[in-house]
């Protein structure tokens, strides 16, 4: 099935996000759409998926006009969706969240679990997803909860496939994976549109790519081209994929982490009794295959998890037992791994979310009264420093894009005076000159003397940042190497193999 776009074009307020965009996807195509934050990307695609309504154009499926005002339009004319955000509800099982989508959008006709489950069965087994349709969705791996969205997709017999950055959240393994399943969709004549800011993936899967920049195609590439060029295409300029990180001194131990566990609500331990430290000036990762204690690690730096014993001391002070907002207060900045729930205040303007927790103090504040026009003013400031694209600082935060959001906790926890930076994640969702730039501001701390606790699933961020890398494998460190250790013995590492 092809699928065409002419004169799409969305506007909102002031801003175009989609301006005259015409893009064919041919049947059985992958067709890989590359921008910068904030370019239209998903815009477009919720337009296509009939959750917006464009101001202008049209939707074609084989040559014929669709009228998709709402999402069973899309599902009817064969078009489906995977959002970023899993749109499954966690406590049911597989075959009764994809039930229920069926549900929801009744004109597509009633299924029952019996049938769904034989189905999920049948779609699970051709494509080898190894889905099992009584497994609780909480339970499952994040790319297997992601196959359950996709097979809800291909239940209602979807022809042309949209996946919305769907690498973002997947270990490498998974992404591996994920690309697998894309070339065997395609290769039974599925149409996959899909949007990812990283270049490897793009290069191993598309067949088109289609560049947009501020709402207008700027061109095509051909997947042949190298990861330099696609950069600069997208954003318009040479991007320095790897940045440049000087030898720099450090000083004394700042954080000391001693026998620190984590437990969960049922006293099982997910990090046991690990200790390290980081000196002013020193970058240290930890790396590790995802789900092997680095969250819970990364969260309990402010007291986020509730059951933490051992010690964590930041200069003089402990951190074990004070609240979450002591913790910051002792001069902690965070990123963390989720900005949704952990980073951001939806319903807050963008100006206020760039000062969350900063709000008591000095020059937002003047005793108890918060002064708008210095918040305003720092605001507009910090999204110019960190190109945040959008309309105005008092519009709510949840108006921007998904890098766009990262970006505003990016600019509010790297303008913090503090001892030490816990990053979590911080180039997730972020496009490739976004990165360069984050990047090169987390090395500027480092060489301001602030010790950096870095957690990333990327190795090639790992790489480009550390001093020395963490390995940490169920729930312990197994090693901490210097950062000039070999790709291959971190991956050793990460998969617990001690004496790489
Ligand atoms: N509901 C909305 N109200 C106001 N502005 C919006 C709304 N939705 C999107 N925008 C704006 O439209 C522009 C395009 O956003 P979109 O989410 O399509 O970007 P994107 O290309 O998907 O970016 P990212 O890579 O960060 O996900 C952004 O400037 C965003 O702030
Ligand atoms: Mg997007």
């Amino acid at each position: 099935m092809s699928l065409e776009l002419r004169g799409i074009t969305k506007s909102f307020g002031a801003l175009v996000a989609n301006d005259n965009i015409d893009l064919k996807v041919a049947a059985g195509e992958i067709h890989a759409i590359l921008g910068e934050n904030g370019a239209g990307k998903s815009t477009l695609m919720n337009i296509v998926y009939g959750l917006v309504q464009p101001d202008k154009g049209e939707i074609l499926v084989d040559d014929i006009v669709q009228k998709i005002a709402e999402p069973s339009d899309a599902l009817a004319a064969g078009i489906g969706m995977v959002h970023q955000h899993f749109m499954l509800i966690p406590v049911f099982t597989v075959a009764e969240n994809i039930v229920l989508g069926h549900e929801v959008s009744g004109k597509l006709g009633s299924l029952d679990l019996h049938n769904a489950k034989a189905e999920i069965k049948r779609i699970s087994d051709e494509f080898k997803f190894d889905v099992d349709p009584d497994a609780i969705v909480e339970n499952l791996p994040v790319g297997v909860q992601q196959r359950v969205e996709i097979i809800r997709a291909l239940i209602y017999d979807a022809k042309v496939l949209i996946l919305d950055e769907p690498t973002a959240v997947l270990t490498p393994q998974e992404t591996d994976g994920l690309l697998e399943i894309m070339r065997k969709l395609k290769s039974k004549g599925t149409s996959i549109i899909f949007i990812t800011h990283k270049l490897r993936e793009v290069k191993a899967v598309a067949d088109q790519i289609t560049i947009i920049r501020r709402g207008k195609i700027v061109g095509t590439a051909s997947p042949s081209a190298s990861q330099d060029e696609l950069a600069s295409l997208m954003v318009g300029r040479p991007v320095e994929l790897s940045p440049d990180k000087s030898a720099h001194p450090m000083g004394e131990v700042v954080l000391s982490v001693r026998d620190l566990r984590i437990e969960d609500s049922t006293g099982r331990a997910l990090v046991k009794d690990i200790s390290f430290e980081v000196k002013t000036g020193e970058v240290l990762a930890i790396a590790g295959v995802q789900g092997n204690g680095q969250s819970e690690l990364a969260r309990a730096m402010i007291n986020l998890e509730p059951h933490i014993k051992g010690s964590i001391t930041l200069g003089q002070s402990e951190l074990v037992g004070k609240s979450v907002r002591q913790s910051l207060h002792e001069g902690i900045a965070f990123i963390p791994e989720s900005r949704e729930l952990d980073g951001l205040i939806a319903s807050l303007s963008i100006a206020e979310n760039l000062i969350l927790d900063l709000h008591d103090m000095p020059p937002y504040a003047r005793g108890v009264q918060i002064s708008p026009s210095v918040v305003g003013s720092e605001a507009e400031k910090k999204s110019k420093e960190f190109d945040i694209r959008l309309q105005s600082v008092q519009d709510p935060v949840s108006s921007l894009s998904g890098g766009n959001k990262q970006k505003v906790v990016l600019a509010r926890e790297l303008s913090r005076p503090v001892q030490l930076l816990v990053a979590s994640q911080p180039t997730r969702g972020l496009d490739v000159g976004s990165i360069e730039f984050v990047h090169e501001r987390i090395l500027a701390e480092r060489d301001a003397g602030r010790a950096v606790l870095l957690f990333s699933t990327e190795l090639d961020e790992v790489f480009a940042l550390a001093d020395r890398i963490a390995v940490m494998y169920r729930g312990e460190i197994i090693k901490i190497v210097p950062a000039t250790v070999s790709a291959q013995d971190l991956g050793l590492l990460m998969a617990g193999v001690e004496h790489a």
